[in-house]
């Protein structure tokens, strides 16, 4: 298998990206329809996977990370999430914050570890995702960023 290209999304992404997020249960609220802070991996001109980067001042919250049923497995997810990892640094933020209700599993792989609620910025709490899209059952996860980058 030729290795995904990931670039960041272009609003042409909208219809295949939501459809992915869709089918894998994940929150469309919020969704820019500019794709805005996405990045999204393509495989032989398909786009088989996403994840987005929202900031709110010195942090960050990873959401919509979703990999193509039939590509999973094969490293593209993690690619995503690295590539999303080398934003956060590229903006200096000092960490960057996740909800999960699926892959509390997964991302420890990344530098990510529970924290509570509490503790998690503000401006954070206060977005889209933290107030509404996601259930209050869910795991909130961080990582800490370099602050040299
Ligand atoms: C989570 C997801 C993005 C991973 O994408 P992927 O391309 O399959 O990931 P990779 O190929 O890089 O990693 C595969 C590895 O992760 C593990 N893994 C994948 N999803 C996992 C999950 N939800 N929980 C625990 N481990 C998981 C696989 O078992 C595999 O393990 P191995 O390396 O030990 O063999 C993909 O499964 C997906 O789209 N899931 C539905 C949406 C979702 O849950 N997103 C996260 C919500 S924030």
């Amino acid at each position: 298998m030729t290795d995904p290209r990931l670039r960041p999304a272009t609003e042409r992404d909208y219809d295949r990206v939501t459809s992915l997020l869709g089918a894998a249960g994940l929150p469309l609220a919020g969704v820019p329809r500019d794709l805005a802070g996405f990045e999204v991996a393509e495989r032989a001109g398909r786009l088989v996977g996403a994840v987005a980067l929202e900031r709110y001042g010195e942090d960050g919250l990873l959401r919509s990370a979703v990999v193509d049923p039939a590509e999973r497995g094969g490293g593209i997810g993690a690619a995503l999430i690295e590539r999303i990892l080398d934003v956060a640094r590229e903006h200096r933020l000092r960490a960057v914050y996740l909800l999960t209700t699926t892959a509390e599993q997964w991302f420890p792989r990344f530098g990510f570890g529970r924290v509570e609620r509490a503790d998690v910025p503000g401006a954070v709490q206060a977005s889209l995702e933290f107030r509404e899209a996601c259930p209050a059952s869910a795991v909130v996860m961080m990582r800490q960023m370099s602050k040299v980058g």
